[in-house]
């Protein structure tokens, strides 16, 4: 079953008597079949708002809101603000791909964030280099417990089949990695451009485009968030290729598997 309406007609939060997650992603590779599979589960009930549809039903169990970011800071900040205050989340999770970073990890390894910052945000010389001005911050922290119970979802899908993810998709064994994440309007392609992401952020694991603007919205509401990226390149020369064919072919397989076990853990549970 599938509806559809506008967001003038949609009063989620008028008749939920559980608030709903949200999940979200950049691009539609990166969500998986969770859409076909709240379709195939409860139904799903489209509403569409500020040009996003906003996918309502349930997952395994849980009430979702399910919608696509797009590309990008503002993306993410106007969607988790939407997410926010046009349906009424309890928290959001974010999935999708990201540029490894450190040097420690690999194409296929798995990112959970602890905290997110803004690499590209600098008002120097009035507010130190990465703080977001008037906040008196740059390090937004994800939600202890929803990171736990998303670190633990990708332990038990790395333990069950990591070893078959990396023979049929050519990569190393997957590992998990916790930490943080740093996010900027920039597709980070080069040797340089990565290099110099270590020399400034010497903690950071992975670069992508969304996941600090959507924990600084969360920051300010009070909402709690977590975010997982896997690894799809090293942000490097060889970014864009390693990036599109590990979006088309592998990206939705590792999201299915680490919101299956995510959602399937009891709430409070590592
Ligand atoms: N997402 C995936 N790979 C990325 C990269 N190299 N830079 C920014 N965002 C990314």
């Amino acid at each position: 079953m599938s509806t559809t309406t506008s967001a003038a007609m949609a009063t989620p939060q008028a008749t939920a008597t559980v608030r709903p997650l949200g999940i979200l992603a950049a691009l539609p590779q990166e969500l998986g079949d969770l859409i076909d599979a709240m379709r195939a589960e409860s139904g799903v009930h489209t509403v569409t708002h500020g040009r996003r549809d906003y996918h309502v039903g349930s997952v395994r169990g849980t009430p979702c809101v399910v919608t696509l970011a797009r590309v990008g800071k503002v993306a993410a900040a106007a969607t988790a603000s939407a997410l926010i205050h046009a349906f009424d989340v309890e928290a959001i999770v974010f999935t999708g791909v990201a540029g490894g970073v450190s040097r420690d990890v690999h194409v296929g390894d798995i990112v959970v964030a602890s905290t997110l910052l803004q690499h590209d945000i600098d008002a120097s010389p009035l507010f130190p280099r990465f703080e977001v001005p008037l906040l008196g911050m740059s390090r937004f922290s994800t939600d202890t417990a929803l990171a736990e119970r998303l670190a633990a979802a990708c332990e038990r899908f790395v333990a069950e089949e990591g070893a078959a993810c990396a023979a049929r998709f050519g990569t190393r064994e997957p590992r998990v990695h916790r930490g943080l994440i740093v996010s900027g309007d920039q597709f980070v392609a080069s040797a340089a451009a990565v290099g110099a992401l270590r020399d400034a952020l010497p903690d950071a694991l992975a670069v992508e485009m969304e996941g600090a603007a959507l924990a600084q919205v969360c920051y300010e509401y009070g909402v709690p968030c977590a975010v997982v990226r896997t690894i799809s390149d090293t942000a490097d020369d060889h970014a864009p290729t390693s990036f599109m064919s590990f979006l088309t072919e592998i990206a939705g397989t590792y999201s299915n598997a680490i919101l299956a076990r995510f959602l399937d853990a009891p709430r409070g549970a590592g």
